[in-house]
């Protein structure tokens, strides 16, 4: 029985990123068993083609179904922008994606309707951000910006550093020249850089980060579809990560502030 609210939510990333997600989850919905998924051996996917990106999402797809989880929820902007259908064909169970909680939330974010998304090679290339916040207001004027340097910088820990700054006032300047009044941090990286995004936008502009809107809507679909959990037990967290986990468990217990149980590693 795929339908039973002490079933896990399946959470994946091509690598740390998606621990945002995981973060919101567990603040918003306590009770509910997680599983997330991270591909740290093959990430970046932001780079890759979109033949390979919906090759991986499906294989990670499968995995999760194959652990019975009740949800799945596509944390990774690039495979949500590129394979989201193809994740939703394969899916018995509903599938979520942040693309879709980033469109509501920078709809609801601005007042101009003058929206900057910026986000990998992919994701941009997609247009997928575009098509999802037409759905809400096709009157939304969108300004595009692929930042393929900050996945590495982030990567690199490089979150205050002089280099980072430069290449993103350069990214920047064309959509922050076309008045936008919110911008959407359309990659999983991007919210660790939010403090030196937010010294480059000024005040004015609201920075959009899809994980909370993300916790959100997926509380409200458990409780539409009565899948939510209200188990006091203590809900188990499970990670699997596809490259040696010894780097992921150091960034993941920094980035949730718990000690992590043990992290599988998936040899694929
Ligand atoms: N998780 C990806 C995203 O949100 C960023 C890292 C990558 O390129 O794989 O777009």
């Amino acid at each position: 029985m795929r339908n039973n609210p002490r079933h896990a939510i399946g959470v994946f990333d091509s690598g740390v990123g998606g621990l945002t997600v995981v973060r919101a989850l567990m603040e918003r919905a306590p009770f509910e068993n997680i599983i997330y998924f991270g591909d740290t051996a093959r990430v970046p996917y932001g780079v890759k083609s979109v033949e390979t990106i919906a090759r991986y999402a499906t294989q990670i797809a499968e995995f999760l179904l194959q652990q019975d989880v009740k949800l799945l929820i596509i944390a990774c902007n690039t495979m949500a922008a590129v394979a989201n259908h193809v994740v939703k064909e394969l899916s018995p169970v509903p599938v979520l994606d942040v693309i879709d909680a980033g469109a509501r939330s920078a709809v609801a974010g601005t007042k101009e309707k003058r929206i900057g998304v910026i986000g990998t090679l992919a994701t941009i290339n997609s247009n997928a951000y575009a098509r999802a916040i037409h759905q809400y207001d096709p009157s939304i004027k969108i300004f595009s910006q692929a930042c393929p340097l900050f996945v590495p910088l982030v990567e690199e820990g490089w979150l205050d550093h002089k280099v980072t700054r430069l290449t993103a006032q350069e990214y920047l300047r064309p959509v922050l020249a076309e008045h936008i009044d919110a911008l959407v941090l359309g990659c999983t990286h991007y919210p660790l850089l939010k403090a030196l995004i937010k010294d480059i936008t000024g005040p004015k502009v609201n920075l959009i980060d899809s994980a909370e809107s993300m916790a959100d809507i997926t509380a409200s679909l458990l409780t539409e579809k009565n899948l939510r959990s209200f188990d006091i037990n203590q809900p188990q967290h499970q990670f699997y990560v596809t490259d040696l986990p010894l780097r992921f468990q150091g960034i993941a217990e920094r980035f949730l502030g718990r000690a992590l149980p043990r992290v599988e590693h998936i040899k694929w």
